[in-house]
């Protein structure tokens, strides 16, 4: 249990209405407060309606009441509806947040947000909520926006880990049934990962036994053992079938082929990007404030691909639920908008078995779900007809009030008060007190609009603290001595050696930032019918070059600490996030190319103006191929730079995780007169000619090594070998 305050606030109970812990949602038809029993939400929800009538609204009224109470909230958001949660403040002004609809509905940036507050204000004070209730929401709330396979928000990912639920054993002996069924669950996911589908059977039955085998043993299974297993078995018998049988080696291979793929592809490795979602932290309140955790699912491309991951985010709450102690009082909120394709009728996808477990449990935990979809039709007959609170929205055709009647078991008479509803107005219904009423949510306090764009995510995350990208220090394999040595014998090979005047001006390890990322852009294939393609990929570079990131101060600073920790291997130190720095270059770049089309624009309506005059229009014409050239200069040497394709749409260019770490090298550079040069060797001892031309090469390089960092190095972190110093 966790230690949550409940109360109802005081602004309720100057009003008279019930003392006990209760959420304020709305008002009746006939002008009377609704507030509903969290308790109640315990046995599921359900909120139908049309597009627009006001479903994302309810359940966001819900939300915000139980995270102002002290209750976390997990939030599924495929349509990105649910994040502007994120947005509120204490006078209801919501810039820059607002400004987008501001532009749309042609008023300035100022003036709307002005105009928008004072609505807000008013609404918001008509169903009887005070300045307290804003207060919590503001101060003692906080949204973390959660992106899988995108880094606008935290990052999350599906773990490639293939552990054991804890205590499976004993789970296995005292509850096989819920042992069996997870099991089946994770077997699911990664079959559904690398691309089977419900239909594939006998593929499910084998990893479910590969997966028990280790299970029951404590062996902690990975991917890669997991293809193994599957290519060869160590057991030789499927249920009553010899191995062979039951299923032949062409389709072993065959599913370990596609299980290796999620191994080597970097598309399929974007899966794993990111932190896994671990509820004893996405539950826990920071700073005293209670979290609301959205995942937004849409930098997700695929519908397939959405329901893998609610599969999996799903079975990790289920996991971690199990764990957790019994209560019947409300503990946690589970709030899926647009529920539908992920528990539909009839069929039977793995998302909606585990969304039936936790419906299951939820009481015996204190997990209130809420669903809501457009549609009665969208989801199976169960769900609707056990859910305690029910919530119809305005629907559009008859059949679909009909199907919701007959769903809920309501009188005919309901029929015709449905068809009456507005938006914003809901037919309610709490099954385990047989009450009914027709209401209406109330205003909410975060700004409801349109869904956020990516960059908008960004700034909503960049105000929380985020979990910090760790570096990685790769120590130097080879002990100095032995450079030393070797680069004696080199400096003889090169027949530097020889004059007097010959001296070291500095021999030193020097740690070099690189960065490893992974991006997405979409592209179109295909000559005649043009197809969009999500493509992917991942390239590593040297963080230090003028074309990739400049100096970047922050990259620097962290050189010296990672210095200190050089020799422990798995040494990390938090540091900068890596995908930012190359976003604001990204940014950067994107500004610079738009200000050339801007003028290529310009000079071409210049020029298409200036019919007559050929002079003016060759010089015109000059200028014209001149910017375009800088363009695509600019672009080359960001492209380039960083090992991307010549070929990606900017618009949808999109870097999705990126990895700092630092590599030692050691480097000695050797003068004689004015003449210099620089011997570089690499972690394992070879020598490296593209860092030593770099230096050469590159004058900001040379000069950050030789002044700044070199000096200080010398002195302070790395004892100097003195073997080959006069
Ligand atoms: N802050 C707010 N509080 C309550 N209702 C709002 C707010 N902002 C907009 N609305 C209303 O909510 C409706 C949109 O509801 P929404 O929940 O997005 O629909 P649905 O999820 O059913 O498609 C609009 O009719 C709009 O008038
Ligand atoms: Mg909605």
């Amino acid at each position: 249990m966790n230690g949550n305050v409940r109360y109802a606030s005081s602004s309720r109970l100057k009003k008279g209405e019930k003392t006990v812990w209760e959420f304020l949602v709305g008002h009746k038809s006939d002008g009377t407060v609704l507030t509903i029993d969290p308790t109640g939400l315990t046995k599921h929800s359900v909120v139908f309606g049309a597009t627009g009538s006001g479903k994302t609204v309810l359940c966001k009224a819900i939300i915000e009441e139980a995270a102002v109470q002290g209750v976390p909230v997990l939030a599924i958001d495929p349509k990105g509806d649910i994040g502007c949660l994120a947005i509120r403040s204490l006078d209801f002004r919501f810039r820059p947040f607002s400004d987008v609809e501001a532009k749309l509905l042609g008023r300035t940036p100022e003036e709307y947000a002005t105009g928008l507050a004072t609505e807000y204000r008013n609404k918001y004070a008509e169903e009887g909520h005070g300045d307290e209730d804003l207060e919590g929401f503001v101060k003692r709330t906080e949204v973390r926006i959660y992106t899988p396979r995108s880094s606008s928000g935290f990052p999350v990912s599906m773990s490639p880990r293939l552990a054991p639920p804890r205590d499976f054993v004993k789970m296995m002996a005292e509850e096989p049934s819920l042992a069996l069924d997870l099991l089946e669950l994770k077997a699911s996911n990664i079959l559904r990962l690398a691309g089977y589908g419900e239909e594939s059977k006998v593929q499910h039955a084998l990893i479910t036994k590969i997966l028990e085998e280790a299970w029951r043993s404590g062996h902690e299974l990975t991917l890669e053992t997991l293809i193994q297993e599957v290519s060869a078995p160590s057991f030789d018998k499927l249920g009553m079938l010899e191995l062979d049988e039951a299923i032949g080696t062409r389709d072993r291979s065959e599913l370990a082929r596609r299980l290796n793929v999620l191994v080597t592809d970097a598309g399929a490795k974007a899966w794993f990007i990111g932190e896994t979602p671990d509820f004893d932290k996405w539950f826990r309140k920071s700073q005293g404030r209670t979290p609301i955790c959205v995942v937004d699912l849409r930098g997700i491309p695929s519908e397939i691909g959405k329901q893998v991951f609610v599969e999996y985010l799903l079975q990790e709450l289920f996991y971690w639920l199990t764990r957790q102690e019994g209560t019947q009082a409300l503990q946690y909120l589970l709030y899926f908008d647009e529920v539908h394709g992920y528990c539909p009728p009839v069929r039977e996808p793995p998302s909606k078995k585990i969304l039936m477990h936790l419906i299951h449990v939820s009481r015996a935990y204190g997990l209130g779900i809420i669903m809501a979809t457009q549609n009665p039709s969208d989801v199976d007959y169960k769900v609707i007809s056990n859910a305690n609170f029910r919530f119809i929205g305005n629907l559009s055709t008859r059949q679909d009030i009909e199907r919701v009647r007959t769903g809920l078991s309501l009188g005919s008479d309901a029929f015709q008060t449905i068809s009456t509803l507005r938006t914003r107005q809901f037919y309610h219904q709490v099954f385990d007190q047989g009450e009914s009423s027709i209401i209406t949510p109330r205003w909410l306090m975060s700004y409801h609009r349109g869904p956020l764009e990516a960059k908008e995510v960004k700034m909503l995350t960049a105000g929380l603290p985020a979990p910090k990208t760790s570096v990685r220090a790769l120590p130097l394999l080879v002990p100095e001595e032995a450079l030393v040595r070797e680069a004696e014998k080199k400096r003889i090979k090169r027949g530097f050696l020889g004059g007097t005047e010959e001296r070291y001006l500095f021999q030193n390890t020097v740690y070099l930032p690189y960065l490893e990322f992974s991006y997405r852009y979409s592209a179109k294939k295909g000559l005649v019918s043009k197809q969009t393609v999500i493509q992917e990929g991942r390239s590593a570079v040297l963080a230090l070059k003028e074309v990739d990131l400049g100096f970047q101060p922050e990259l620097l600073e962290l050189t010296s600490q990672v210095s200190e920790e050089e020799l422990d291997p798995r040494s990390v130190v938090v540091g900068v996030d890596s995908t930012e720095l190359l976003n604001q270059r990204l940014t950067e770049l994107k500004g610079l190319l738009y200000d050339h089309d801007e003028k290529l624009e310009t000079l071409a309506k210049q020029s298409e103006g200036n019919g007559e005059d050929d002079a003016t229009r060759k010089s015109l014409k000059e200028h014209m191929e001149y910017v375009a050239k800088q363009r695509s200069f600019r672009w080359k040497l960001f492209s380039d730079g960083l090992k991307l394709p010549s070929k990606i749409d900017l618009d949808t260019f999109e870097f999705l995780e990126g990895n700092l770490f630092y590599i030692p090298y050691y480097i000695i550079k050797l003068s004689r007169d004015r003449e210099s040069r620089y011997l570089v060797w690499n972690r394992v001892g070879k020598e490296d000619e593209t860092i030593a031309d770099e230096l050469m090469k590159n004058r900001k390089f040379r000069d950050l090594l030789e002044t700044r960092r070199a000096a200080k190095l010398r002195s302070e972190l790395v004892p100097t070998s003195n073997a080959l110093q006069r």
